[in-house]
Parts: structure tokens; sequence; C-alpha cells
């Protein structure tokens, strides 16, 4: 038994019982449960009901398997609901951010009022580039309030926005901004990490030479680093954005009109467009958001330490919390070991009071220790979360005591990129948590584990995690390509949605996530596809030959090794793995940079040609090889085994 299934079953029994500070709504939020099963699509309707429609739904749900539109013929403006009504009602003074730049002196307080003004701006002058409903927007920028602004900005104008993180490569960014077909971009000059300027620019330049189609950027002057500057294309922000009105006409969109795409590693070397709409996305985000963290939008103060890049920052930096006007801080820069207690200043002077963030962050803290985190007052946080990968009971334990102060429910929120929204957590005063599940179905959420054969598993026993019915805020497709949508999620079991996750269910039925099934990697809550990365290598002119897996890290979750042989002629310089750790970070970005790279002489595969990336695992993960008589040649272990002793010293 690996040492992490023994420490899940230590783990198991312990509970933690809802604390009574969440009595008051223990039992509304519990009848949530009663409601959603009595009436699925009637709960999902009420929960709509919480948004500001412009004109209601026909219906609430129209399914045709594997495509669904929900609230079908409502219409509703996304920003409207995430700004100009909390203004509406009376709370144009509270602050939706309170902006923490990476330098300490950088912060700004932007109130509901203030972003009305900004978004309205924005989206005029997105207008006067001739940005018109139904044209992508693709957006690569740092965490600052601009960006917020271009996200909502999209929305109401109903220009889907396509966001690129700032860590993906100039190559990254040009392939989706050709598959999205966006023609303005949205940029700053540069952006702060780790108490340095870094440069965004160049790579847009980079991107864009590969995208003739693109008419505008749009740069944000953030660091005020030298630029080069393209007269007919390139626009400041300060010049354009503010000479703008700062009222807008806001029309409402089809609740179907599409809000984002979003682009997430597959199994193949090709990003997934994930596509989200309006109306089910706005009604299942803010839903989770305000029952999964308990949120009180009067006096909470909510801090998602993710970034606007990725799925996560889209709904709960963004969209949740925005809809239903709740107060945040954002953070520009990210926790380094030259910063050990900014996080926990943060927490102290916003009197931060939900926290949401990744394991492989509470893991990085638990390395350098709980002092930074003692010289801070925490006393104000009431509600923790956690997302992106499986959490482990260690971390777990090590969040509640040491970041909750052994009192705080610890929500697990297990979700993806194409669902869009939480559909698996605890609800704080209503569930007792077991640290490292991630426990029940929301209200109004099917799940499943399924065996083989697509049969739900009994209790205690393991399998897929799988969908069983549609769900609002689910992605409605994958963009351009309706084939791959249907293949990858509804092929492998009839009529479930197949998450590509395994996962088991415990003696009383809660659930437990064991990690991807697929060629999907887990890197720090980043998912990476090993195709990606490989196809990454081989174009590298030395590579004849890459094969990519995931080998566990106690850090962060899954670490990328990689094994390749060399093309005949190319001698293995001194410094090839560094060449190729570099080219895969041009490539891809240096997320995605391998921790360890083998050059070997043989790579393990079947008779029929297929790699054993098992075996590799086996090797990367420093362990016995299990069975090799399946492949075609098994000495091929022992020359890979002679690879690992030689490149010892070469990880981390
Ligand atoms: C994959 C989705 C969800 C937003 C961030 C990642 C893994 C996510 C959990 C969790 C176990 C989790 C799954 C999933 N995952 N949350 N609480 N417990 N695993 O979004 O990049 O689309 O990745 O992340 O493997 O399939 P994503």
């Amino acid at each position: 038994m690996s040492s992490d299934a023994l420490s899940n079953l230590l783990h198991e029994e312990r509970r933690f019982p809802p604390s009574d500070e969440f009595a008051a709504e223990a039992v509304a939020t519990s009848e949530l449960y009663d409601a959603a099963a009595e009436d699925r699509l009637g709960f999902w309707e009420d929960q709509a009901r919480a948004l500001h429609w412009e004109t209601d739904w026909e219906q609430a749900l129209d399914w045709q398997p594997p495509f669904a539109k929900w609230f079908v013929g409502g219409k509703l403006n996304v920003a409207v609901n995430c700004v100009d009504r909390h203004v509406d009602a009376g709370n144009g003074d509270r602050v939706a951010l309170h902006w923490q730049g990476d330098p300490v002196d950088d912060k700004r307080t932007i109130t509901y009022r203030d972003l009305q003004k900004l978004v309205n701006q924005t989206a005029n002058a997105l207008t006067e580039l001739g940005v018109e409903a139904g044209d992508p927007v693709a957006v690569y920028m740092p965490m600052i309030p601009e960006t917020i602004a271009t996200l909502l900005a999209c929305a109401r104008i109903g220009a889907p926005h396509t966001v690129v993180f700032a860590g993906f490569s100039a190559d990254a960014l040009a392939s989706r901004i050709r598959d999205a077909d966006a023609r303005v971009v949205v940029t700053a000059d540069g952006q702060y990490r780790r108490g340095e300027a870094a440069p965004l620019k160049p790579n847009v330049d980079d991107a864009v030479a590969k995208c003739p189609d693109v008419r505008n950027v749009l740069v944000v002057r953030r660091t005020g680093s030298d630029v080069t500057w393209n007269e007919d294309r390139d626009l400041w922000w300060h010049e354009v954005v503010d000479r703008q009105p700062e009222e807008h006409e806001a029309q409402a969109f089809d609740s179907e009109h599409p809000l984002f795409i979003l682009y997430t590693s597959g199994t193949t070397a090709k990003p997934k467009g994930i596509l989200h709409t309006t109306g089910g996305y706005l009604t299942q985000v803010a839903y989770t958001h305000r029952n999964v963290f308990d949120l009180k939008p009067e006096s909470d103060v909510y801090w998602c330490a993710a970034d606007v890049g990725w799925v996560t920052g889209h709904s709960y930096i963004v969209y949740g919390p925005l809809a239903n006007g709740a107060t945040s801080v954002m953070y520009e820069g990210v926790p380094h070991p030259g910063d050990k207690d900014r996080w926990w200043k943060l927490i102290a002077e916003h009197k931060v009071s939900i926290l949401y963030t990744a394991p492989t962050t509470i893991r990085t803290y638990m390395k350098w220790g709980p002092e930074p985190l003692q010289e801070h007052d925490l006393s104000s946080l009431r509600v923790l979360g956690s997302v992106g990968e499986p959490i482990n009971p260690e971390a777990w334990m090590w969040y509640r005591e040491h970041v909750g102060g052994d009192k705080t429910p610890i929500v697990d929120t297990w979700w993806q990129t194409e669902t869009g929204a939480i559909m698996i957590s605890p609800l704080p005063g209503v569930t007792a948590t077991k640290p490292g599940s991630a426990m029940r179905p929301l209200p109004g959420i099917s799940a499943e584990v399924v065996d083989e054969e697509g049969k739900p598993v009994p209790n205690g026993g393991g399998g897929y995690l799988v969908l069983t019915e549609p769900w609002p805020s689910m992605l409605r497709g994958i963009w351009g390509d309706d084939e791959r949508y249907k293949e990858t999620y509804w092929s492998r079991f009839e009529d479930m949605y197949f998450a590509g996750d395994g996962a088991k269910k415990d003696e009383d039925g809660d659930l437990w996530l064991l990690g991807r099934v697929d060629d999907v990697m887990n890197v720090s809550g980043h998912r990476i596809s090993t195709t990606e990365v490989e196809s990454a290598l081989v174009s590298h002119p030395k590579v004849a030959e890459a094969a990519v897996v995931g080998a566990n890290d106690p850090t962060t979750g899954q670490g990328i090794v990689a094994f390749v042989i060399l093309r005949g002629s190319a001698a293995e310089g001194e410094t090839l793995v560094k060449d190729l750790r570099d080219h895969v970070a041009k490539e891809i970005g240096p997320i995605a940079k391998p921790r360890q790279i083998l050059v070997v002489a043989e790579l393990p595969k079947t008779r029929s040609g297929k790699i054993m990336r098992r075996l590799l695992r086996d090797v990367a993960e420093h362990r016995e090889v299990g069975d090799v008589t399946t492949l075609a040649d098994p000495t091929v272990m022992n020359l890979i085994g002679e690879g690992l002793d030689k490149s010892k010293g070469d990880e981390g």
C-alpha cells in the first residue's frame, strides 16, 4: 500500500462536525439538498432568480444530449448583474476590490461605483475599436483591476473573451488567438512577479506576428518598461480608455450567448477551447460562491488567490464574487521564498474572512514552516477553500490548524474548466468533513463513481467519476469542434459526462478524488497534457522521440519527467538538458518545463508500438519497475535504469 493510501485510511475515520458559528443558516442550507432532490430543475430556476433578468426564460432546460441549453429564451447582461445592480441597490460605495500589487506600495481600492465607471469606459473603448457582440477578444494580462474591467466590458457588449494565462509563451498565445479568431488583444507592457518586472508586450508582438487578422492591441502601462510600438495596431489603454464616457447602455443577451472561451489541455497536443455561455454559467457560479463559502456580502472579505488566467479566476475572482456583490482582495504576486509572510500580512491587513487556494500553495507553506503565519493575526478567517488537485490529508490538517486556527471549516471543491463552477464540495455548517475528501455533490448536481461498464460502484469501491445530469454551468462544447466534444466527454459512457478523474466512494458514500486517469498531468493545480510536452520536445532538432509522465511530487502534486531519445547524430552536449527545458518553456510556457529530463536509448513499447508510460512512471517515482512481460523488448528497462543513474543530481 502506498503511504498516501495508508494515510487516507488513517484519516478516513476523522470527522470535523460543523461548528456552531454556522448554525443560524445551517437548516436553510441543508434544505437546499431536499429542494434539489425533489425538483431539480425548479431548484435551478430558483437559483437563476437570484440574478437580474431582462426577459424571463420560457424553459429551464433543453437537453439534446450532449447539448444543453439552460433558461431558454431568457435575456440578461452579465456586467449589469456583476456591477450595475449593486450600485442601483445602494451599494456603490462598497469595496469590490482591495487590489494589492506585487510591489508593496502599489495598492488600489475600487468600489462598485468605481468599477462601474471603469467597465463602462472599457466597453466604450472596445466598441470604438470595432468590437461587436459575438467577436472574440483575447486577453493576456497581469493580475490588475483593468483585467477584471476588460472581462466585464467584453461581457457587457457580448464579445466572448478568451483569456490566456500571462505565463504562457508567445506560441501558445498565437495558437489560441488563431483558434478563437480574436481580432483584438488586450495586454500590458509587463507585470510584476517575485519582486521583479517581467515583460508581456514582446510576447504579444511575437504572437501577433503569426496572427494576421489581429487589428488592434490595447496595452495597459503597468511596469513602464520600454516596448516596441506598431503605430497602426497598438494603442495605449490610458490614451483610449481614459477619455471614454463613463456611461454605457447595456443590452441584454440571450441566456445561451457565448460568454467566454478558455483553453485547457486535453490528451492531444492541441488545447481545447472550452465554451461557456451566459445565464446558466452565471447562475451556478453565483450560487456556488454564495453557498460553498457561506458568503455574507455585507461583511465578508473574500480572497481567491488564483490567477484570472485559469478557470478558478474566471469563476471565483471575477464572476461569482461580483455577481454576489462581494468584497474581494486581488493580489498580483505569488508566494515565493523571498517573501514568506506577504500573504499573511495581506489577510491581517484586510481582515480576510474567506480564503480560496490550491493544495500546492499549502504544501509550499508547510515546507517553509508555520513561523511566518504566527506573526500575523489570522483570526478573521472563517472559511478555507481548496481547489485544483486532490488535497492530501496532511495538507488539509495543516491548513485547518495553522491557517484556520483549528476552527475553520475546509471546503475541498472539485470541479473543472469544463464544469464552469464547483460541483462537489462540503457546505460549511452542514457537512461534517473528512480531511482529504471532497464529500458530496452540491445540491442540484448529480455525480457518480462507475466501473469500466458504467455501473455505479458500491460504497467502498473505486472507479471513474461521472456526472449523470446536465448542470447550468456545463461547457456548451469545444470551440469549433463538436465531434471532439462528443468524443472526449460523452463517448466513454452512455449519456454520462466523463470527467477524466478517478474517484472512490468510502463506506459512507463520500467521495475521494484520486487524480486523472488520462494522459493529463496536474502540476501545481495546472492541467498539462503529456502529449503537448512530448510534441514540444520532439519539435527540438536534437530530439527523435519523447515520452512524458507525471511523477508524484511532494510540493507540486505531480512533476513533469521526460524521457527523450536523441537523433542519431546529436551529441549529448553539456547544456542539452537545459536547452530542452528552455525549449519547452518557449513552446508552451515555463509551467510546462520538465522537472527532469532523461536521455535514453530506447523507450518501453508494447509489440503494437504503444509507449508503456506506467513503467516510465515507476522509474520516475524511483519504484521497482512493474510487469514488463508485454514489452516488445523487456531489456529496454535496464537501459533506462542506467540512464537514470547517469542523470542523478539533475533533478529539481
Ligand atoms: C482537474 C481540472 C477546478 C479549477 C482548477 C483546475 C483536478 C480540481 C480538485 C479537487 C481533486 C481536483 C481534477 C480535475 N481537480 N479540483 N478539489 N480534488 N482533484 O481546473 O485545470 O480544468 O483541472 O483538476 O483532476 O479534473 P482544470
